[in-house]
């Protein structure tokens, strides 16, 4: 590891926090050499989400198949690692467990660092990934949402920043996920309701609550009011069963527009309220959704707007590795 103007670091980065076990080997914060990642995700489907017990015992049986994985796909020896990275929190307590002790093993194993990262910190630099240096410009508005938070970040450097809005009941993801379990779709909601969703109208019912003090003035987020919404509007037509094909896809893509638009709008407003911003990433499992990226190209007009691709942006190892490495070398330029 050197230290000074140039950080050279390449970081073992590992994440169990949910139902992905993943492990990438990351050069610089930037440049993937591997990442693995293995999932138990269709062992949850048929409970409509996660089965915490069964994700752990999972995780124990993909943890060594998956660190062999990265190791040999990364074509890099023990010798040439000169950090360990793992998510310590938020997540299934018997998840990451895995994942810290694996890593407070392997650190003590092959004498290497080891650095206990912030699954959100995780998420937060994923736009880093795959690009150049000095690339991305600070300050940065960051959303990120996921299947457990929801969060817009106003951030002056990687480790320097605030959370400007938050929700206050549900996450994004898990609004997908609810809403999903309402139309008959299985686990996870967020790809099902996006694909159902395909060709449907956006404007066939009001899930949003327009007009409302809450969408109009407040800058957090709010959804389980949209999820109740759709519990009552397809009770009121009768059932699922009552619905014709067409119909199920218009009120998917209805639901899908009142998420984002009001992703989009607390975006918009923060825009609006902090000139000085240079860039807009948005990150997390919910940042695949191709309805979302469309309106966030157009409400960012001439902002550089950074989304992922899909694999970076849902749970994996590499940015674990790559956020481990921005925090290090901010400790260094200190
Ligand atoms: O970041 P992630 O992999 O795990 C957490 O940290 O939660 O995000 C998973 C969440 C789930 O709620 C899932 O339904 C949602 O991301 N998701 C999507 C899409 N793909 C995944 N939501 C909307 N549209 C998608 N295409
Ligand atoms: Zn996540």
């Amino acid at each position: 590891m050197q230290i000074g103007i140039i950080f050279r670091v390449i970081v073992l980065g590992i994440e169990t926090s949910c139902d992905e076990t993943s492990v990438a080997v990351v050069k610089d914060g930037r440049k993937i050499l591997a990442n693995a990642v293995t999932s138990s995700i269709e062992d949850h489907a048929k409970y409509g989400g996660i089965f915490p017990e069964i994700a752990a015992r999972r995780q124990v049986e993909y943890m060594i198949p998956v660190i062999d994985k990265a190791l040999s796909d990364s074509g890099i020896s023990i010798d040439q690692i000169d950090l360990i990275a793992v998510t310590d929190q938020p997540g299934l307590q018997t998840s990451l467990l895995v994942g810290i002790m694996t890593a407070e093993t392997l650190s003590s194993v092959w004498k290497k660092k080891l650095m206990k990262v912030h699954h959100t910190m995780g998420h937060l630099s994923s736009p880093w990934l795959t690009t150049s240096e000095d690339e991305v410009k600070f300050p940065v508005l960051s959303l990120s949402v996921s299947g457990g938070h929801s969060e817009l970040w106003l951030r002056q450097s990687h480790k320097d920043g605030e959370i400007i809005s938050r929700t206050l009941d549900d996450a994004a993801g898990e609004a997908f996920d609810k809403g999903a379990v309402l139309l008959g779709l299985p686990y996870p909601g967020g790809p099902e309701i996006s694909k159902l969703a395909l060709g449907g109208n956006p404007y066939y019912a009001d899930f949003c609550s327009k007009g409302s003090n809450f969408a109009v003035h407040s800058t957090d987020f709010s959804f389980s009011g949209m999820k109740t919404s759709l519990k009552y509007y397809l009770r009121d037509k009768g059932g699922l069963d009552e619905l014709s094909s067409e119909e199920k896809k218009d009120i998917a893509a209805s639901y899908q527009h009142a998420i984002c638009s009001q992703l989009v709008s607390r975006v918009k407003k923060a825009l609006e309220n902090h000139s000085d911003i240079s860039e807009v990433h948005i990150v997390g499992g919910v940042a695949c959704n191709s309805y979302l990226r469309d309106m966030m190209k157009k409400a960012c007009g001439d902002k550089t707007l950074r989304i992922p691709e899909p694999k970076y942006c849902t749970d994996n190892g590499a940015m674990i590795a790559s956020a481990a490495y921005f925090l290090e070398s901010c400790k260094h330029r200190q």
